[in-house]
């Protein structure tokens, strides 16, 4: 049977009656009688009321909020952890609170949506630990069986979607004082003004919560002495300031974050390890990527929370698109397999790891030359990365190792000086891409940091950052010799700075071509 577009498509004649918002029912029926409802508030076990122990990660938060305090003496500092994101229709995706959020309150893990971190200024030095601030989370506990929502909210009760901690057992973990949503309104507004007035001024972690958003653009508007002529983008720069002093703070990690840190990288060495046990059935898949893809996924949900970015799982050509998440490319023996892959930790933290793997486990002569190419530019920017080096020259050095190497294939079109030369630049289109970028709870951590303190800034003690460098040649460059074409390079490790200089935290993954060559032929040996 052939199918025609124009066949028999049409629709139903229009009808009146139904509201759009009750058609949620039109797919299954729900009992509304008083019977059933008095049945379903009854013969529930009592909750134990026991309290969790304190996380481990309690004070360090607490260390995080009282810096921040320190920065904002007198003004209120909101903070969302952001809603509930809609995937389709009436399906959501699994929930994850904003970095800036998880980070301050050590809450990771799917807690809490809609929840506000409020931090109300007090008199200097009358906060929290000395500081300049109280802090309070705001969050919606699940309703008790005693609430029809219980049973009837398949978005926030516990009869659907499992049990949470509640407002004294969220306290007890992280040491924050809790108080329920319905507050955090006027925790938020209340008395917002012109300091000049006894007013109290509020800087928000802006597009985190739109509902927050609109409450405190709305309560600005409001309050201010002239609101037909006031400057309402005066005061989102104080939102901006917060939200770059939130990346800041993570800038330098503490012995928490650090011990999150290799977490996360061990479970993505185990999901390295799981990809090349899957690499004889990819081969032998139409859509060897996402045999890859999956394998590795699994690892991340089995060892960790969630990936921390879309796994790249790349082979032949599809590794030179350097964000290539779609997968669904073959997989062939001859060919190399780019992977870039992160398990996320509970904690929210994640690694962010590549290797280049040669899919029938020996690399080819051109293939260690651009590896080999790649590796020893690897290098140089682990050589670069020294506490008091700036974090710029860690590129710098890796590019120049790269260039040279380029230089050596007679592939620049100039010579290697004018090519390294800011006006020149052109072996970048081979590598376009920066080789560090911060690391931690977001793959590309600290994004709002400034450019003093990111690009331009000192390497420091406590900083992890990726080092990455490739090589991309696509298939249809005409500027290479053929035997380039089709080949993607690229190596990245996690690197901690330590006083005695950088550490590899992900050298548990092979990185010498013959070095992966063995490994991959022992985890063969071993099945
Ligand atoms: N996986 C994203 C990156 O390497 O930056
Ligand atoms: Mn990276
Ligand atoms: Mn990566």
């Amino acid at each position: 049977m052939t199918t025609e577009a124009n066949s028999t498509t049409s629709l139903p004649e229009p009808s009146e009656g139904q509201p759009l918002e009750d058609r949620v029912n039109n797919r299954s029926q729900r009992p509304s009688s008083e019977a059933f409802k008095k049945f379903m508030s009854s013969g529930w076990a009592a909750e134990s009321g026991e309290l969790p122990e304190p996380d481990a990660v309690a004070p360090f938060a607490a260390r995080r909020r009282r810096a921040l305090s320190e920065r904002f003496p007198g003004e209120r500092l909101v903070i969302p952890a952001g809603p509930l994101k809609v995937r389709s229709n009436d399906t959501d995706y699994r929930f994850r609170a904003h970095s800036g959020f998880a980070h301050l309150t050590g809450l990771g893990v799917d807690r809490e949506p809609d929840a506000v971190l409020v931090m109300e200024p007090t008199e200097p030095g009358a906060g929290d630990d000395g500081g300049n601030h109280t802090a309070v989370l705001y969050f919606r506990p699940l309703a008790g069986t005693e609430s029809d929502e219980f049973y009837s909210n398949a978005r926030y009760g516990s009869f659907w979607i499992g049990d949470r901690l509640g407002l004294a057992e969220i306290s007890a973990l992280i040491g924050l004082p809790t108080r329920h949503l319905d507050e955090a309104e006027t925790a938020i507004t209340n008395n917002i003004g012109d300091p000049q007035f006894g007013g109290i001024s509020v800087r928000l972690l802006r597009s985190v919560d739109e509902m927050v958003d609109a409450l405190v653009d709305t309560v600005r508007y409001n309050t201010a002495l002239d609101p037909e002529n006031a400057d309402l983008s005066a005061l989102d720069a104080l939102d901006g300031e917060l939200t770059e002093a939130l990346s800041e703070l993570r800038l330098v990690k503490d012995e928490w974050e650090v011990e999150q840190m290799k977490a996360a990288v061990a479970a993505t060495v185990n999901g390295f390890t799981e990809v090349v046990k899957a690499l004889p059935r990819a081969i032998s898949h139409p859509r060897g990527e996402r045999v890859v893809e999956g394998a590795f996924f699994a690892r991340a949900r089995e060892e960790g929370n969630d990936l921390g970015y879309d796994t790249i799982a790349a082979s032949g050509n599809n590794a030179t698109v350097l964000h290539w998440i779609r997968n669904n490319g073959a997989v062939s023996a001859g060919d190399l397999l780019l992977l870039d892959g992160g398990v996320e930790a509970e904690s929210l933290y994640t690694a962010d790891i590549t290797r280049t793997l040669p899919v029938n486990g020996t690399y080819t002569e051109v293939q260690r030359r651009v590896y080999q190419a790649v590796l020893d530019a690897a290098d140089a920017g682990f050589a670069a990365a020294k506490p008091g080096a700036k974090f710029r020259d860690v590129h710098a050095a890796a590019v120049k190792v790269l260039a040279e190497n380029l230089d050596a294939w007679g592939l620049l079109p100039v010579p290697l000086e004018e090519a390294l030369s800011p006006e020149g630049q052109q072996h970048r289109r081979w590598m376009p891409h920066g080789v560090s970028h911060h690391l931690g709870m977001d793959v590309h951590d600290c994004a709002q940091a400034r450019a003093e303190l990111y690009l331009d800034g000192t390497i420091t003690e406590g900083m992890v950052f990726t080092i990455e460098p490739g090589l991309y040649f696509k298939d249809t460059d005409l500027s290479v010799p053929e035997e380039y074409r089709g080949i993607g390079v690229r190596i990245e490790d996690d690197v901690l700075i330590t006083a005695d200089g950088p550490v590899n935290l992900s050298d548990a993954l092979p990185r010498n071509p013959g070095d992966v060559e063995d490994w991959m032929a022992g985890i063969y040996a071993a099945e």
